[in-house]
């Protein structure tokens, strides 16, 4: 399982890393914190989205998500106007999704996976048929 897990982590890894010109100091640095963070996301909109999808309570709005402002990069110049533009639509997005209207809910969700795409359009294409997995349609 462990194995399984960090093979699966290294892909995403390599993924971004074919995007860094520095690709050898990537591949074998620690994950940054914005990395663990996006991991964290990753597999609590997985959860959401069947949720919503079953119509079931998703729980309170996932606080730490807000960290995403804060976390450190890989590549601190990734912090830029777009990068803050673009997280702040995602956390709006998802604190609509659990705080809004329940009827709203596939829309507000499926709002903040695009910014989650469009965001790795400009940053980090690998992850991004991942990604699109967590469209509810
Ligand atoms: C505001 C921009 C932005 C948004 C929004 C965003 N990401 Fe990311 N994501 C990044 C950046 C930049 C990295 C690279 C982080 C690093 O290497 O420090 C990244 C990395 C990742 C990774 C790879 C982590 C690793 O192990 O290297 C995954 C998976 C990921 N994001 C998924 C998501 C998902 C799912 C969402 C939406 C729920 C999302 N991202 C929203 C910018 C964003």
């Amino acid at each position: 399982m462990t194995r399984y897990l960090l093979v699966f982590l290294g892909s995403f890894l390599c993924a971004c890393a074919s995007e860094n010109k520095n690709t050898k100091e990537f591949v074998y640095a620690e994950p940054s914190e914005m990395a663990v963070l996006m991991q964290q996301m990753f597999a609590k909109m997985q959860e959401t989205k069947e949720n919503v999808m079953h119509q079931k309570d998703i729980g309170p709005f996932p606080d730490y998500i807000k960290n995403i402002h804060s976390a450190t990069l890989t590549n601190a110049t990734f912090k830029s106007s777009d990068f803050r533009k673009l997280s702040d639509t995602y956390v709006q997005y998802m604190v609509k999704t659990y705080t809004g209207e329940k009827s709203q809910r596939k829309e507000n969700f499926n709002t903040a996976v695009n910014s989650c795409v469009q965001c790795h359009e400009i940053f980090c294409r690998g992850p991004i048929p991942k990604i699109k997995k967590l469209w509810i349609n």
